[in-house]
């Protein structure tokens, strides 16, 4: 079986989570190829399961995975895995509403029917960051009670247990 694993990163944090998953779906059988969508446009015909990603940026989907869905929702129709890595995945409080805005809306919004939605932790990885971006940050993070960051370090919030069993489960659903 054929999966393709399609994302976008603004940061670097969804493409190491595309990856392990291709890993993961490798290890269950499947022939796995991995596209980063800002730099390639691939064709979903052909593939058993597709699976789409994105970094989320102030509320969105990062454009070209948008367009991606957009372009290839009808082939897309029963065999497509959504997933997402944010900030809000990692605050209990803002949990459901990110897995109702940042994937069931999206899911709604392209008429998918998705195998399975992923919502992650991502990471906040401070050296990609400037200034501003960084001062934005620290402000969204005091508000849900994270104080006195180190910047110095990525504060990765990932589980990479879950994301691992997340994509197990699917690689089952999917045979
Ligand atoms: C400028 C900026 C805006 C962000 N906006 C949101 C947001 O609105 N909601 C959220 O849950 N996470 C938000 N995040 C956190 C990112 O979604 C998180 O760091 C994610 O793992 C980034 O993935 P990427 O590097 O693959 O794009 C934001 C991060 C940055 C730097």
């Amino acid at each position: 079986m054929k999966a393709l694993v399609a994302y976008s990163s603004n940061t670097g944090v969804t493409a190491e989570i595309a990856e392990r998953i291709g890993e993961v779906l490798s290890s269950e059988g499947f022939t796995v190829v991995l596209s980063d969508l800002k730099k390639e446009n691939p064709n979903p015909e052909g593939y058993d399961l597709v699976l789409v990603g994105s970094g989320i940026k102030m509320g969105q989907w990062i454009k070209e995975s948008k367009q991606f869905l957009a372009v290839n929702h009808q082939m897309l129709h029963g065999k497509t895995a959504l997933f997402v890595s944010c900030g809000d995945a990692a605050v209990p409080k803002k949990k459901a509403n990110a897995q109702t805005k940042y994937l069931d809306a999206v899911a709604e919004m392209y008429s998918i029917e998705p195998v399975s939605t992923g919502l992650f932790a991502g990471c906040f990885k401070w050296n990609k960051y400037n200034f501003f971006v960084k001062q934005l940050v620290k402000g969204i993070l005091k508000e849900d009670g994270v104080i006195g960051v180190n910047t110095s370090e990525p504060l990765d919030y990932r589980d990479w247990t879950r994301i691992e069993t997340w994509a197990r489960e699917l690689a089952g659903k999917v045979r």
